[in-house]
């Protein structure tokens, strides 16, 4: 099968099999074109909330299935591709982060939404990159625990300035690896171009930014612009999805390191033998874990309406 027809079939079945797929921004632009919902993983995780099927296929990687199973544990969530994990959220797990808690026993505990079901057990409420600031604002704590990423903790922190932030050692190993330097030249090499960059990118890289947003939000900024050329900051993904939205505008990559191999995992044919009931894998969370996550998700969508 060629890749309109895999896609073909893809459509067929899940009208048949009355299936959901999900598909974050970062995974190939092939397997969000058959997708029902596409975008950054807030949006995902509301739209999984909302829809009336039974089965969900998550593509992306297992945090972002793990939260849709959370906010709808009646329903069968599978991750198209199981080896799909995500770097930033298997830095930091329960036990670790129990400790830290202990010695900052007044802090409200926000969790990025890159984090393990089991870790958000023990978080007071998860933010993403498009809510984190508006949502560290309303928390009425003036101390605050942001893990695990460091990078986005310090933007959040620029822009609370009110807040007391602290941050831990952790962060996006694909976004962390582009340097000032690398930003420095592009910008130089191509003067014309808006700088749009990933919050979990380092604070010198962002410090040069013409906008810092969400994959969504760096999407709907390149999208409503006037400007013509854009430097891409984040998962390769994003400049050719915007390639495709905006053929008139360029878009240039800030740097070939910006891959995700996690992301990059699922193909179409995971998709397709997903469907079929031959891959994929169901996630599984106990009621206790669903429970005591689902707190930390449910504040998120409080304070982020
Ligand atoms: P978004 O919250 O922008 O979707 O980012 C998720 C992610 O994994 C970024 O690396
Ligand atoms: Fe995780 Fe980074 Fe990949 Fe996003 S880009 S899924 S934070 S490893």
């Amino acid at each position: 099968m060629n890749v309109s027809q895999l896609q073909q079939k893809i459509m067929e079945l899940k009208q048949e099999k009355d299936v959901c797929v999900l598909a974050h921004s970062y995974v190939a632009h092939e397997i969000c074109e058959i997708a029902d919902f596409t975008g950054d993983s807030y949006k995902l995780s509301v739209d999984a909330s909302k829809v009336a099927n039974k089965t969900i296929i998550m593509c992306g990687v297992r945090f972002m299935a793990e939260t849709c199973k959370i906010l709808s544990p009646d329903k069968t969530v599978y991750l198209a591709q199981p080896i799909a994990g995500c770097a930033m959220a298997d830095q930091m797990d329960k036990e670790m982060i129990s400790k830290v808690k202990e010695q900052y026993p007044n802090h409200t505990v926000v969790a990025y939404i890159n984090t393990t079901a089991a870790l958000k057990t023990i978080c007071d409420v998860c933010v993403t990159s498009s809510s984190a600031v508006s949502i560290v604002n309303k928390i009425p704590n003036k101390d605050i625990l942001f893990i695990p990423d460091c990078n986005l903790g310090s933007y959040v922190a620029q822009q609370c300035p009110d807040k007391n932030i602290t941050l831990l050692d952790g962060g996006c190993p694909i976004h962390a690896s582009v340097t000032a330097e690398e930003a420095r030249q592009m910008k130089e090499r191509y003067p014309e171009a808006e700088l749009l960059v990933h919050p979990e990118c380092v604070p010198a890289v962002s410090a040069m930014a013409d906008y810092i947003g969400s994959t969504s939000g760096i999407i709907n900024y390149a999208v409503n612009s006037d400007k013509k050329e854009f430097i891409i900051g984040t998962e390769i993904s994003i400049a050719e999805h915007l390639q495709y939205l905006c053929p008139d505008k360029t878009f240039r990559l800030l740097s070939l390191k910006l891959i995700c191999p996690d992301m990059k995992s699922t193909t179409l044919y995971d998709v397709y033998n997903c469907l079929c009931g031959k891959g994929g894998e169901k996630i599984i969370l106990s009621d206790q874990t669903i429970a005591d996550a689902k707190k930390c998700i449910d504040e998120m969508i409080r304070l982020g309406d």
